[in-house]
């Protein structure tokens, strides 16, 4: 009997795996023969998951328009990539554009400058981002709207500028980098949370109107990633919160959720959430049981305040 079961089930394991592997190799393919030639453009490229996309499209042969409020953090990551083996194949080197997201009268210059690298844009990732740590009640308004130019206005007015062009080729790919804080709502994060909200509905509007156009949209929702956001993440008085969470330091490493960002723009998924069980979870349990979800989130404040103030 041991025999039978043994005979019958090595096959059958091979063969899923067989089956699994040719999958994830014909998505691979597809993923490359997408993203190879294309002009990608990334926001926050200086650092963390935005200079992961960088290093992964480019290994994928795509043409790089690198963006951010570091011009020599860039051009360093610009050189470093075109000295890679990928770049060997490639006749293209990256193209840096140096703006701050968070400065309306920038943003349309540095649209035209973009569209001027390569004459076009097929994937616009709208990746830069600050966080945020304090309570609402000692924040100050200003703080808010600091985190909303970054996380909200900052990429809703790159992507308008950017977005003519698009519909004119009837052809664009447009990536909003949001968070499963653009899910769910955790306490002492409102401006953060509040940012990334805004930017899964702007995008899911954006998807509905463009796609008779051509242009496809994709919203990624990552949970915790190993990177500097917390450090770089602003308080309630607006100066540099500076600390490494736990959370963040635990998260998932940079590269790793940038092969993701690449696997779900080269499947042209239209909304991916990229994070463990619990947060995944705790969406659906927002939706399904939202006096329970209130309930933990009212615990958790409670505790962190007690464990700040102790
Ligand atoms: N880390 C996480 O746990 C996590 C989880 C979910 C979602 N995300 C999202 O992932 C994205 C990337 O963040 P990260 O984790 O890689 O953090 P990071 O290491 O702090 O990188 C943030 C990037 O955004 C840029 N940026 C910030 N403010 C800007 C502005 N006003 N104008 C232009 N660029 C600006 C930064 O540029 P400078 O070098 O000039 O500061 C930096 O390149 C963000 O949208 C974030 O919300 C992160």
């Amino acid at each position: 009997m041991d025999l039978i079961t043994s005979t019958a089930t090595l096959p059958l394991l091979f063969g899923c795996v067989g089956v699994f592997g040719l999958l994830k190799l014909l998505q691979w393919l597809r993923t490359r023969a997408y993203v190879r030639d294309a002009v990608v453009v990334i926001t926050g490229a200086t650092s963390g998951l935005g200079r992961e996309c960088a290093r992964a499209f480019s290994a994928a042969g795509a043409r790089l328009v690198l963006c951010g409020r570091n011009a020599e953090a860039l051009e360093e990551l610009s050189r470093e990539l075109a000295a890679s083996p990928a770049a060997k194949v490639q006749t293209h080197k990256p193209h840096t554009v140096t703006f701050d997201l968070a400065d309306p009268g920038a943003i349309v210059g540095a649209a035209a400058e973009i569209l001027r690298c390569f004459g076009h844009v097929d994937v616009l990732i709208n990746n830069a981002g600050i966080s945020y740590r304090g309570a609402v009640v000692d924040t100050s308004l200003d703080v808010d709207k600091r985190v909303m130019e970054t996380n909200y206005f900052g990429p809703v007015a790159l992507t308008k500028a950017l977005l003519p062009s698009m519909i004119r080729r009837r052809q664009g790919h447009i990536v909003a980098i949001s968070s499963i804080q653009g899910r769910i709502s955790i306490p002492f994060r409102s401006a953060y949370a509040a940012s990334k909200h805004a930017t899964q509905a702007f995008f899911d509007c954006l998807r509905a109107e463009v796609e008779q156009h051509g242009v496809e949209v994709t919203v990624i929702s990552p949970g915790y990633i190993h990177t500097h956001l917390s450090l770089n993440a602003l308080t309630a008085d607006g100066s540099k919160y500076g600390v490494m969470d736990e959370s963040t330091a635990q998260g998932r490493s940079p590269a790793e959720v940038a092969r993701d960002v690449l696997a779900a723009v080269g499947q042209r998924k239209k909304d991916v959430v990229l994070a463990g069980l619990a947060p995944s979870l705790a969406v659906y349990l927002r939706t399904l049981a939202p006096g329970l979800f209130f309930s933990l989130m009212a615990s958790r404040a409670r505790k962190e305040r007690k464990s700040k103030h102790c």
